[in-house]
């Protein structure tokens, strides 16, 4: 809570937004700074993973490159493969951006391992984003 200056107290959100779009769709969330963009989007169900990368990934530790996603407005790049990817216009990963400040990200589309799920498509990959609040 803050007060205003005139007796009258606020409640503060601390949280960060991020904007999510997925194709067409602009998802807002909001997060407490400090995780991680891919706990973020997991959290969220906006997935930056496909099908089969979704289980079979490095756990966030920046080696297996599958968790990659389009910064449009964002931090600078620290992690090695993200200054590269962000130098040659490739997907930055994920796992190694810390949300602390808004951001805008684009989610990519990864067919080479399966489809990310879409409305009622059937079976393949993860369900739409939810909007607002991720923890
Ligand atoms: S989860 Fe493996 S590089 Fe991000």
């Amino acid at each position: 809570m803050v007060a205003d200056g005139v007796g009258q107290s606020h409640e503060t959100d601390d949280r960060v937004k991020v904007v999510v779009i997925d194709e067409d769709e602009r998802h807002t969330l909001r997060t407490d700074p400090g995780r991680t963009l891919r706990d973020v989007l997991l959290d969220a169900d906006c997935s930056p993973y496909a099908t089969v990368t979704r289980r079979l990934n490095c756990g966030g530790r920046g080696f297996c490159a599958t968790c990659g996603v389009r910064v449009q407005k964002g931090p600078a790049a620290e992690h090695w493969h993200d200054r590269l990817a962000d130098r040659f216009g490739y997907p930055r990963l994920s796992c190694q951006i810390v949300v602390e400040e808004p951001m805008t990200v684009s989610l990519v589309d990864k067919r080479v391992w399966g489809g990310r799920k879409h409305g009622d498509d059937e079976g393949v990959g993860e369900g739409a984003c939810d909007d607002e609040s991720t923890g």
